[in-house]
């Protein structure tokens, strides 16, 4: 199949966090997918080594999952859940609650992770104000994070990018704690860096400065994707929860990326043993198949709402909260999930991957390698031509060799479905070998 004979036109597609240019001038395009692998359009298998975008947990082409959203958009394709109801986001609630971390059994639901990170943020401004804390209004966010694109989000997210045309409209009253990437003392650690937890102190001086009756909430991802892969320090998290805890500040986990399976258990708050006060998630709830976004909520803070006085007790909410087709495909994905005991998958493969990984150190150029779970970085010193060059090529040269990875400046990261087995492993990482001799 010729790429001319297939290919529409491209001009009119405003592509999402893409050099549009760049690409519309050498497009990747994908056509298929099934298991492992992707197919492009000029009918190369490439194997998929970033989960489509950190969400198709248990790969591809899921027949149970195409056939629940199929059955659901003939019985009931939409209804409304505005003062209107039903079953299946009740069922999907009640599910997730038995998964989730302790306590944390509310669910409001969403479309997306930019929409679950902001809709966090307001349910703990607003649980602030609901207990007699309204001057609880401060959020925290952290350098290098990322909680998708929303105001709320790019306001507490810490990557400059992202932030700097839209720097005067960002919300107010908002700080950051520095990030954890500290290479000098953790480069080519195996699993949780060693050095850094007393990072997570800066929050006393944010609260010294501010003083704890100003600040709302805290928000980090337990291990930060878009970032680069920046994993938490040992003792980081706990020593978060502790200080928040102590200052009545509330805890959210962005577990948009770490959910499902990625890091071992449901969630990285059960794998490192830290329950927040909220968490948001998205991606892996429906394995990529449908949008959709979940908060899950401390059943305290969901209380403390309906203790209130009564009619509407949170003015927030989207058009396809619990969307029929969005519940059917995530409580296909449960099963599977379930079934195929996917949430242990990354803890029985971790040592594996973690070798695999860092029998990559000592090929040109690499100044680090980070792994936990099934996600992986390497870190590239940058071209003195520009940064992000050198990551680019490798990516596009992986690409061409028939494996998705993901670029991120110089940093490659790596998260593939968690059904990968070790010989998959294996061919990922030796075409990421290969591609970094190459450009080399
Ligand atoms: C931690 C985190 N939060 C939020 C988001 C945003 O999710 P979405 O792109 O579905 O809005 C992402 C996306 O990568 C993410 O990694």
């Amino acid at each position: 199949m010729s790429m001319e004979a297939t290919l529409p036109a491209l001009d009119d597609f405003w592509m999402p966090f893409t050099a549009n240019r760049q690409f519309k001038a050498s497009p990747r395009l994908l056509a298929s997918a099934e298991g492992l692998f992707y197919r492009s359009v000029d009918g190369r298998q490439i194997l998929d080594g970033c989960a489509g975008l950190w969400c198709c947990n248990a790969g591809h082409g899921r027949a149970e999952i195409a056939e629940a959203v199929s059955r659901q958009i003939r019985q009931l394709d939409y209804a409304p859940s505005f003062q209107m109801g039903h079953p299946l986001p009740f069922e999907l609630a009640s599910r997730l609650a038995a998964i989730a971390p302790p306590g944390l059994n509310k669910l409001f639901f969403t479309n997306s992770g930019s929409e679950a990170a902001d809709t966090a943020l307001k349910i703990a401004l607003a649980y602030q104000r609901a207990i007699g804390q309204g001057t609880r209004t401060r959020l925290i966010g952290r350098e290098l994070g990322y909680h998708g694109v929303g105001f709320g989000g790019i306001s507490v997210g810490g990557m400059g990018g992202n932030r700097k045309a839209f720097s005067a409209s960002l919300l107010p009253g908002v700080d950051h704690l520095p990030h954890t990437l500290d290479i000098e003392r953790n480069a080519f650690s195996r699993g949780l860096p060693l050095h850094g937890a007393e990072r997570a102190d800066e929050l006393e001086r944010l609260v010294t400065l501010h003083g704890a009756e100003n600040i709302a909430a805290v928000i980090v991802e337990p291990l930060s994707g878009s970032g680069g892969v920046i994993l938490p320090p040992l003792g980081y998290l706990q020593r978060l929860r502790e200080i928040t805890r102590r200052h009545g500040i509330l805890l959210i986990f962005d577990e948009v990326i770490t959910g499902f399976g990625r890091v071992g258990e449901a969630f990285a708050a059960q794998r490192w043993g830290v329950t927040p006060d909220l968490l948001a998630s998205a991606k892996g709830l429906t394995n990529g198949t449908v949008p959709m976004g979940a908060v899950f909520v401390d059943e305290r803070i969901f209380e403390a709402f309906m203790d209130g006085p009564q009619g509407i007790e949170l003015f927030h909410g989207y058009t396809y909260s619990g969307h029929p087709l969005a519940c059917a495909a995530a409580l296909a994905t449960l099963d599977i999930y379930q079934r195929e005991g996917l949430f242990q998958r990354a803890i029985e493969l971790e040592d594996y991957w973690g070798e695999a990984l860092l029998n990559l150190r000592g090929l040109p150029h690499i100044v680090d390698i980070r792994n936990v779970g099934l996600v992986g970085a390497v870190q590239f010193a940058s071209d003195p031509a520009g940064a992000g060059l050198r990551g680019y090529r490798i990516f596009e040269r992986c690409f061409q060799q028939g494996a998705l990875v993901r670029c991120s400046g110089d940093t490659l990261a790596l998260s593939p479905p968690l059904t990968i087995d070790r010989a998959h492993i294996d061919h990922l990482l030796e075409t990421l070998a290969a591609a970094i001799r190459a450009v080399a």
